[in-house]
């Protein structure tokens, strides 16, 4: 939630900022705000409610701005309604100090009172204005800024990542951060900030992750660190792997689409490295075969679509380990009183590694005494480093607010896992294990011919596109793979959806089904197949028009029940879900391309979601 750049250097600061708060847009884009300080201008704030497009307008796409050294910021509201008021920058009193801000101030109600106690004017509903206006309280009283910021930190309490900028400091600006992300950016004479890589790439490839507690003197020259105590780090250098075309539509209409595209690729990345001589390796998990023999107990816990990959896990893991896997929503599992202790392994996934509630169920897990394990796409974001062990999905960036290729990489990492843990165990059969290896190598190609002809899709979804809503059924796998389906279509395309298992749906929802209600029911899970057509029939007689997705072996068999067919290749049973995700997501591209919504941007998400 929320993106904050910042850039001090040679050239003009403000369209750098712009071209960064673009890339970043997707954490948040209620509205947008600079910050640049200038020696003739002094400390210009420009910000204004809506998309970036109304600040570029606004600014001269930047070259009105006057300045090389500035800060910027993109929002999701929390604090306050989405205006021009309550964007950021916020600017102290005095105007002499600027701030952004990504997080939230817990404690920003008694801070404000105190500070309009003494006299202080406030402008905005923010949380963050407070930070603004203790910044400057703490300097007119010691005129010592990097002490000031101290005193801040010590007083404020939740979740920050900071730019700040002072008009006595013309050479450089100071960040913060604690439980919100933020990355120093190195580069040829000038020096970044940023919440993620992708709003710097361009400039440069050498970053340093900002720990909780640090705080950063950001000069062109360079960018000195220094802890919770005030004393100078020494940051580790990280070469991103990645270049700026990574972070671009390329031709695309949409960064969905293009991620759609992209999962093929995606998953050959995540698995080929991981498979040699037919045989599953993580090279990077510090993990014994006795360590993993000790857990007697799986958990998988996450949000969203990442909590949708934990569910078709609980299926996959339970057959191969023989073990219990149980599933939760980091929501529930922070504040539950999970029955965790060191002989449970916990599993968190997280395309973004910065999910609020994911990361406080990994601190949670950790002090119940659980070992970690964390499935993230962001390198070096905070679940990431937290967590005891992590895999990367090596996704590449994933811009669009609807999960897709993050997804898919998480999926066949997870049954990588399993396979993993299954042979330390002795849980699979050796055939078996065999047969599930040659089948993820042969996923990619397979993902491939789902992909390369997508016009029956886009017609069934310029026929239903218009419906107000539309239910999603399947069993076992195909449950899991139902509430991603269901859960892609509602965030962008706005329809109304539900996602049951099959046989629980006549135990009320059925009512909600009506003539020419659209029914997309996943029958891809072959031992289930009968059952599932017969919940078909079920809805069918109720009127609803069905779409099904099953696989090529099965789908002569449904057509003679179903008549709108989607096939998607055969593979192993535990690695269908894989195959069966994709006509959903391009399914639900297209009905929100269709009705005109913004796809990449939906209305009132964030593509990290960094509050509770
Ligand atoms: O970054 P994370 O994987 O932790 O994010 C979890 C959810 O917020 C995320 O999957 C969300 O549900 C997506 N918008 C779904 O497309």
């Amino acid at each position: 939630m929320c993106g904050i750049v910042g850039f001090v250097g040679q050239e003009q600061a403000a369209p750098i900022l712009l071209d960064g708060l673009e890339k970043l847009e997707y954490r948040g884009y209620d509205s947008a705000g600079i910050a640049v300080l200038s020696e003739s201008k002094g400390l210009q704030v420009k910000k204004a409610k809506g998309r970036l497009q109304v600040l570029r307008g606004l600014t001269g796409d930047g070259r009105d701005v006057e300045g090389t050294l500035g800060i910027g910021h993109t929002r999701w509201a929390t604090h306050g309604e989405p205006s021009d008021l309550n964007s950021h920058p916020h600017l102290s009193s005095g105007h002499r100090i600027a701030v952004v801000h990504n997080g939230i101030i817990e404690n920003y109600v008694e801070i404000r009172e105190f500070l309009q106690s003494q006299g202080i004017p406030f402008q905005s509903e923010t949380d963050t204005e407070v930070v603004a206006q203790l910044l400057e309280y703490y300097y007119d009283r010691c005129g010592d800024i990097m002490a000031s910021v101290y005193r801040v930190l010590a007083r404020i309490e939740g979740a920050y990542a900071l730019g700040i900028l002072c008009r006595d400091l013309p050479d450089a600006f100071i960040a913060a951060r604690k439980d919100a992300p933020l990355l120093l950016g190195y580069g040829q004479g000038c020096s970044f900030i940023a919440s993620d890589v992708t709003a710097i790439i361009k400039h440069t490839r050498e970053v340093a992750y900002m720990e909780d507690g640090e705080v950063a003197l950001v000069k062109a020259g360079g960018i000195q660190v220094f802890n919770a105590m005030g004393q100078p780090v020494e940051k580790e250098h990280h070469t991103v792997d990645w270049d700026v075309s990574a972070a671009e539509k390329g031709g695309f209409p949409h960064f969905m689409l293009k991620e759609i595209m992209e999962q093929p690729e995606a998953v050959r990345k995540t698995v080929s490295p991981r498979l040699k001589d037919g045989r599953v390796h993580f090279e990077e998990l510090k993990l014994t075969a006795e360590d993993i023999r000790s857990f007697s107990r799986f958990f998988i816990v996450a949000c969203g679509s990442s909590y949708h990959v934990g569910m078709v896990g609980k299926y996959n893991l339970e057959r191969l380990l023989r073990r219990p896997v149980d599933v939760m929503l980091a929501s529930e599992f922070r504040y539950a009183d999970p029955l965790v202790d060191e002989h449970t392994l916990v599993i968190f996934i997280s395309q973004s590694g910065e999910t609020l509630d994911t990361m406080a169920a990994l601190r949670r897990a950790k002090a119940l005494g659980a070992r970690t394990l964390a499935i993230v796409n962001v390198v070096g974001s905070s679940i990431a480093r937290e967590a005891d062990q992590v895999l990367y999905t090596w996704a590449g960036p994933e811009i669009a607010v609807a999960t897709t290729k993050a997804y898919s990489t998480q999926l066949v990492l997870l049954d990588m896992l399993g396979l993993f843990f299954a042979q330390a165990l002795g849980s699979v059969e050796e055939e078996e294990y065999a047969r599930i290896v040659s089948e993820l190598q042969a996923l990619p190609a397979k993902m491939e011919t789902v992909l390369a002809d997508t016009e029956r899709i886009k017609y069934l979804a310029s026929r239903y596109f218009n419906h107000s809503s539309i239910f999603f059924i399947g069993r076992n796998l195909d449950y899991a793979l139902g509430l991603e389906g269901s859960l892609k279509l509602k965030e962008i395309s706005y329809i109304h959806s539900e996602a049951y298992a099959a046989g629980e749906l006549k135990h009320g929802t059925i009512s909600l089904i009506e003539k020419g209600t659209l029914v997309v029911a996943l029958c891809c899970y072959a031992p289930l197949f009968e059952k599932s057509v017969s919940n078909i029939v079920e809805v069918k007689a109720r009127g609803a028009d069905i779409l099904a997705v099953t696989t090529e072996s099965l789908a002569a068999e449904l057509g003679k029940t179903a008549e709108n067919v989607l096939p998607v290749p055969d593979t192993h049973l535990l690695l269908q879900p894989s195959l069966g995700v994709l006509p959903l997501q391009i399914f639900a591209y297209y009905v929100a391309l269709q009705r005109g919504c913004d796809i990449d941007k939906p209305r009132n998400l964030a593509k990290s979601v960094t509050v509770e």
